[in-house]
């Protein structure tokens, strides 16, 4: 008899304002595929990752979310979308949380508006990924996987 131990990794996916509009919202900048259906592939792709999700307008339930998953989870994928370039809540949250975050933009932040250049999260968060649409949620996923 063969024993496989496959062991989970806990990962939790948060998103910010207006990514609830993906798929649908300037579709020539962000693509026409709505996070639910992406979200099915990636859970598909890594059965031994156990995600949670979560998506907020709301800059206060972003920490929220932060604080609850960020000493349970072994890793935090979040794109803060506009809080990005304007919260030092969220920008804390990220540096007092254990579980270590990536900060994932679909857009490349740096060829558009010069305001989105400033992030208040990357410098508190391991590492960024910008510009390679919702293939940079899959990316993060493999770097927690490669630690
Ligand atoms: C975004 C980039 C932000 O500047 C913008 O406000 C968003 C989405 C991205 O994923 O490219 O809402 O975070």
């Amino acid at each position: 008899m063969q024993i496989r131990v496959i062991s989970v990794m806990k990962i939790a996916i948060i998103n910010g304002p207006n990514l609830n509009l993906l798929g649908a919202r300037e579709t020539s900048i962000y693509g026409n595929m709505s996070f639910e259906m992406f979200l099915d592939r990636l859970t598909q792709k890594y059965p031994s990752v156990e995600f949670s999700y979560y998506q907020s307008n709301i800059e206060g339930e972003i920490v929220n979310a932060l604080q609850l998953v960020g000493f349970e989870y072994d890793g935090v994928i979040l794109n803060p979308a506009g809080y990005t370039h304007t919260s030092v809540a969220i920008g804390d949250a990220v540096a007092a949380i254990k579980a270590p975050v990536i900060e994932v933009h679909i857009s490349n932040v740096h060829a558009r508006e010069d305001f989105r250049k400033l992030s208040l999260v990357s410098g508190k968060s391991v590492g960024s990924i910008f510009g390679l649409g919702l293939k940079g949620y899959e990316l993060a996923v493999d770097w927690f996987l490669s630690r």
